[in-house]
């Protein structure tokens, strides 16, 4: 079956579909996405991936390309063309195409908007989690406003590849004074020594993952004791668990950190409890 994206009020074939040269996301990465999961057809939290996307681009003077119900729309539909079950939907808006040039464009461009959803093997998915996954650590060389989910993801790319090359998942970026921010594309958690969840607040050093926001609604209805404060690496180390939370892995459980086993090296019980709680406590719509 071919693909299908949405791009600018068209529904093109993936593999025709492109941008113009002078789109400013291709030359200044001047433009902000978001990744939300489908299950069972469904969109899970597009209200609150909507309602992120108009903050990040709002962060970055740029118009929302369309009304959140006319996105819905768009979302579902270019959902429904690639005929996916589960798997995610992407949607990036950049600030448009003008000359090249530093600054905003004098005549506001019209915002490019680009839809494209794509199926991800849940089984797969499960097998993982079942397993849990690798991660290395190394230093956070992002810049200083990552809670706007823009596409100048150079130094997250970069993460993700070293972590890759180490035959880890997933990498966690770590601060100047050796605390965890997050993943190069996750949350990050850990179950400390004494049974307590931990995780780092929210401020311009994370992203306000939307998995995030709808798991402190789970530790929260299931009364489980929970830090929202920075930790170590060293804490991560000493950890009775470790975990991930994103659109496209919902709660992972981490297993190693950097080469050592977290706990007893197996899912935790927590994040596997959290795993399956999650989606009874998400929007689907
Ligand atoms: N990444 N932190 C970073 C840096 C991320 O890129 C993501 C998501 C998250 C988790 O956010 P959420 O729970 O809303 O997915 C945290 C997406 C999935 C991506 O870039 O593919």
């Amino acid at each position: 079956m071919s693909r299908i994206a949405y791009v600018n009020g068209r529904y093109v074939a993936h593999r025709h579909a492109t941008v113009h040269i002078e789109d400013r996301g291709y030359q200044f990465s001047d433009g902000v996405y978001e990744v939300c999961e489908v299950k069972d057809g469904r969109l899970i939290d597009e209200r609150r991936h909507v309602a992120r996307l108009a903050r990040s681009l709002s962060e970055l003077a740029i118009a929302m390309p369309m009304p959140a119900h006319a996105l819905g729309v768009v979302l579902r539909e270019t959902v429904r063309r690639n005929r996916v079950r589960d798997g995610i939907v992407y949607i990036q808006v950049t600030r448009g195409v003008a000359p090249r040039d530093h600054a905003f464009p004098a005549l506001t461009p019209r915002p490019a908007l680009v839809v494209t959803a794509r199926g991800i093997d849940p089984l797969k998915m499960e097998k993982l989690a079942d397993e849990g996954i690798s991660i290395v650590t190394m230093p956070d060389q992002r810049w200083a406003r990552v809670d706007i989910k823009s596409v100048s993801l150079l130094p997250n790319v970069l993460a993700k590849q070293a972590a890759r090359e180490q035959g880890a998942r997933e990498a966690w970026l770590v601060d100047r004074d050796g605390f965890v921010t997050e993943g190069s594309s996750s949350n990050a958690w850990i179950v400390s020594k004494d049974g307590r969840l931990v995780t780092r607040p929210i401020g311009h050093d994370i992203l306000r993952g939307i998995t995030r926001t709808v798991l402190l609604d789970v530790i929260r209805e299931q009364g489980l004791e929970l830090d929202e404060r920075p930790f170590t690496v060293e804490e991560a180390y000493a950890a009775r668990e470790a975990f991930v939370t994103s659109a496209t892995q919902t709660v992972m459980p981490v297993v190693r950190i950097d080469g050592r086993p977290i706990g007893n090296g197996a899912p935790g019980l927590i994040a596997s409890a959290l795993r399956r709680a999650y989606h009874a406590h998400a929007e689907s719509s």
